[in-house]
């Protein structure tokens, strides 16, 4: 299943509400600028990948309202500032940006949904190759445990094909291991507040791989008792140096598994690295509602009058990083590894 369709007439894009899951499987219906823009700064729709495809939808259906340019300008504006952290959203918005600015006005909705179309393409390859390239670290690790007993692997957060269009990002691998007969057993962060770990649980639970839900905190416990074997987490925004900005949580982890010597991998696709930026404290850390912590289910858990703060990520830096699993291979987590995938990324282009 795709986490997004584009309607033939172009009208509309429909998406997994993920507000519902795991409880329901529904679709929602986007066909405008503001409903596109909701979708996203609500996480109807999230991860760093899929924001970027339904941002560029998001642009040739404004597109279709006012393709002039400052209706171009103004809503390529209005969706790059619904979350700030992933880099994709930017990147997507100004490709279709670009493919479409020197056309006509008349031209240019056309344009923008081909342009969609393309980078929904783009990823779902993308995310099919991250799986193949993954798959030889999980197959070494079962090697090196000696094929006893089961591969135990940590993820945080939800980098699955909800995540993205298709495949996932850190579970394109597993998904895949899974598959090809390697006893993967998945230790799920719960990922509170917004609890995207129940969304891992759910897309597991559904590919029938076997995981345990755990919350955020049980990791370091896990990984002091011998239960892991090894870390996968995705990343919202890479910088040049391989520094990875992930949900909150990730860095805690990262540290855990190099205190018990474990490899702490890092799958996300090109489209999250964000070449130009070499200094990670310059990524925008997205804070979100104190309610997102104070509620839950219309229950406030929170006193009354405790101020509550909501950074949404964190980041680890590079030197925490085993590798990173992208869509042209492994790579170091370093300045020469990341040059090394921004040639093979300019190669491709
Ligand atoms: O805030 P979210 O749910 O949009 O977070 C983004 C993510 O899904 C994760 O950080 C993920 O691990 C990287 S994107 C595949």
């Amino acid at each position: 299943m795709r986490t997004i369709q584009c309607a033939a007439d172009h009208r509309s894009v429909q998406v997994i509400d993920q507000t519902r899951l795991p409880g329901q499987l529904q679709w929602r219906t986007l066909s405008t600028l503001a409903e596109v823009a909701e979708a996203i700064t609500s996480m109807v729709v999230r991860g760093a990948p899929l924001i970027g495809v339904v941002a560029a939808y998001g642009v040739a259906l404004a597109l279709r309202d006012d393709p002039t340019d400052l209706g171009l300008q103004a809503s390529c504006a209005r969706l790059i500032a619904t979350r700030p952290t992933a880099v994709n959203l930017q990147r997507a918005v100004e490709g279709v940006r670009r493919a479409v600015a020197e056309h006509l006005p008349h031209e240019r909705a056309a344009l923008a949904f081909a342009a969609a179309e393309a980078l929904t393409r783009a990823e779902v390859d993308a995310c099919r190759a991250i799986g193949e390239a993954g798959l030889p670290l999980l197959q070494s690790a079962w090697d090196a445990k000696g094929r006893r007993g089961r591969l135990e692997v940590l993820t945080h957060c939800n980098a699955g094909w909800l995540a993205t269009v298709e495949h996932g990002t850190a579970l394109a691998p597993i998904f895949l291991a899974h598959d090809r007969g390697l006893p993967v057993h998945v230790w799920v962060d719960e990922t509170r507040p917004r609890n995207q770990g129940l969304l891992t649980a759910w897309e597991l639970r559904e590919h029938g791989v076997p995981h345990t839900v755990v919350v955020d905190n049980a990791g370091g416990h896990l990984m002091q008792r011998g239960l892991v074997d090894l870390c996968i987490v995705g990343t919202d925004r890479t910088t040049a140096q391989g520094d990875v900005c992930n949900k909150v949580g990730t860095w805690l982890k990262a540290l855990a598994a190099r205190h018990a010597e474990l490899p702490f991998y890092v799958a996300a696709p090109s489209s999250s690295v964000d070449f130009e930026l070499h200094d990670w404290r310059q990524i925008p850390i997205e804070e979100r509602s104190p309610d997102e912590v104070r509620w839950l289910q219309g229950v406030e858990l929170v006193p009354p009058g405790s101020p509550v703060a909501n950074p949404a990520f964190d980041v680890t830096p590079a030197s925490h990083v085993t590798a990173l699993i992208t869509e042209y291979g492994v790579f170091p987590a370093n300045s020469e590894g990341l040059r090394a995938l921004r040639q093979r990324t300019l190669g491709a282009s």
